[in-house]
């Protein structure tokens, strides 16, 4: 076997401390960071103390990763005033304009909303009544815990749809609803790791953020696996990695829709790259992060299955996205056979506990259920096929006014040049990395909010085109007026 150095596998023990930089510039900061500017101080005391910070074995590992740059817009406070400031009428009219105004712009960036891959087209109305509640699942949904408040047959109910949604037997799943994607993510992969505690986790680069969060907070050793222009993961390097470090198992996340190309990786390659290169079932897990994809694939008829038939260990969905609420919510399924692992018993809830979080928002499974009902599967399928309909619709028409594009085949996620116009950006509320932004088509998304988008990506390149024209021709300018014997 050989060595552990040698293995091309991130170990955990190997990892460097990051240089402190400043991330404006990208630049190494100078020796003496106290002389830059008071940005840069900042960040490099922050650098230094991650770096001074000495790796204990309970620690999650300090952020390895390629320096990206944000724009830092930062977040004004609107400051809680005491009440005896002012009268209590004088407060109760103030509070009231506070809310109505956020009310209004809240509709506003809703109009304009076309980045993240939410479905903001919901009507709870007829929850209302259930604001002055706080419902609250602690522990195990299928387990009552002695607090009365909870929503858990609402709980269990959604869970059996995605448990048909996803092929597997009732008496044999195990579930929960979680407070977003990400938290499906951390629990699928601690799932895998308390099951294969030895496991090397092997996750694609284009791959969520949380996934290699989690590698970093149960100290994992990872691997990232190359990914192809589409966004999906290189096979080929897959089954070097897990052919040079067969001796231990594997724990894989397979993508269901990518985070910035909607790509979806072929489970079923990976599931033959492992049996290929000697893996027998009881030596690998796979988590499926369907955080959008989840919801959408298993209505589109050429799409390959998401199904628990196949030996996946987990799948987890956000509920905010393709379904939507008004919180952040989503859904994670795995073999009951898997969670004995990370399960216990709570005197104190009277209830177990597998789930990561404590207590659990008791409000989302009703919006999941409510939604699901009136929708059905029929219903689902019918907004899946609006979407990418919707999304072929914008890939067009961002073509003819000569933008260049990119539509993976079963996404509704709409790659495209990054505008130069950070104004447009936030007004259309679009997520960037790197040279590309993208719309992700959602239901409440129609043909007159791409029309009225469009018009206004031609415009603000228009502008910009012009503009840098502009600082051309001036720049020729100067230097002709520094020239006495110029004619232009
Ligand atoms: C592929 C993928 N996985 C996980 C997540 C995390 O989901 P959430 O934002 O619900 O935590 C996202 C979010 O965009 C995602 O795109």
């Amino acid at each position: 076997m050989q060595s552990q150095r040698s293995l091309p596998v991130l170990l955990a023990s190997e990892l460097s401390l990051p240089e402190p930089i400043d991330r404006e510039s990208g630049q190494a900061l100078p020796s003496d960071p106290e002389g830059g500017s008071p940005r840069a101080r900042l960040h490099a005391r922050s650098f230094r103390k991650v770096q001074k910070a000495a790796v204990t074995p309970y620690q999650a590992l300090p952020i390895q990763g390629p320096l990206v740059s944000i724009t830092h817009h930062l977040t004004p406070a609107l400051p809680v005033v005491e009440p005896g400031s002012e009268s209590r009428q004088d407060q109760d009219e103030r509070v009231v304009k506070v809310i109505q105004d956020y009310q209004e712009r809240l509709a506003e960036r809703t109009k304009h909303h076309m980045g993240y891959p939410y479905n903001l087209d919901f009507d709870f109305s007829a929850l209302e009544g259930l604001q002055k509640f706080s419902i609250n699942n602690l522990g195990d949904p299928f387990i009552e815990s002695n607090y009365g408040v909870h929503s858990r047959e609402f709980e269990v109910g959604v869970l059996q749809w995605f448990a048909r949604l996803w092929e597997i037997d009732q008496d044999d799943y195990w579930g929960y609803i979680t407070n977003c994607g990400t938290e499906g993510n951390l629990h699928g992969i601690l799932v895998g790791r308390e099951n294969l505690p030895d496991g090397i986790l092997y996750a694609s680069h284009e791959t969520h953020y949380s996934v290699f969060k989690a590698a970093r907070m149960y100290r994992m050793d990872s691997a990232k696996v190359k990914t192809l222009k589409s966004g999906e993961m290189d096979y080929e390097h897959f089954r070097e990695l897990v052919t040079a470090n067969r001796a231990r198992p594997a724990i894989v996340n397979v993508n269901c829709g990518t985070t910035v190309k909607g790509a979806v990786d072929d489970l079923d390659r990976v599931l033959a790259i492992l049996q290929d290169c000697g893996y027998s079932e009881d030596r690998f897990y796979i988590h499926v992060d369907g955080a959008l994809f989840g919801m959408m694939m298993p209505f589109i008829k050429k799409a390959p299955r998401v199904s628990f038939r196949k030996p996946i260990g987990s799948v987890s969905v956000s509920g905010h996205k393709f379904i939507g609420a008004p919180v952040p919510c989503g859904v994670v399924i795995t073999r009951q056979k898997y969670v004995a692992a990370l399960s216990n018993d709570v005197e104190y809830l009277n209830s177990r506990d597998a789930t990561i979080m404590g207590s659990r928002n008791g409000h989302a499974p009703i919006y999941m259920w409510f939604t699901l009902t009136r929708k059905g599967y029929e219903g689902m399928r019918k907004d899946v096929e609006r979407c990418l309909r919707n999304a072929h619709l914008l890939k067009s028409m961002l073509e003819e006014a000569g933008v260049t594009v990119m539509l993976n085949e079963l996404s509704s996620t709409v790659v495209f040049e990054r505008p130069k116009e950070e104004a447009f950006v936030r007004k259309w509320q679009l997520a960037c990395e790197g040279a590309v932004a993208h719309v992700v088509v959602m239901p409440n998304i129609h043909i007159p909010m791409l029309e009225e988008f469009v018009q206004d990506l031609v415009s603000s390149r228009a502008r910009h085109f012009t503009r840098a024209a502009m600082q051309v021709a001036s720049a020729a300018r100067a230097a002709c007026s520094d020239d006495s014997d110029c004619e232009c």
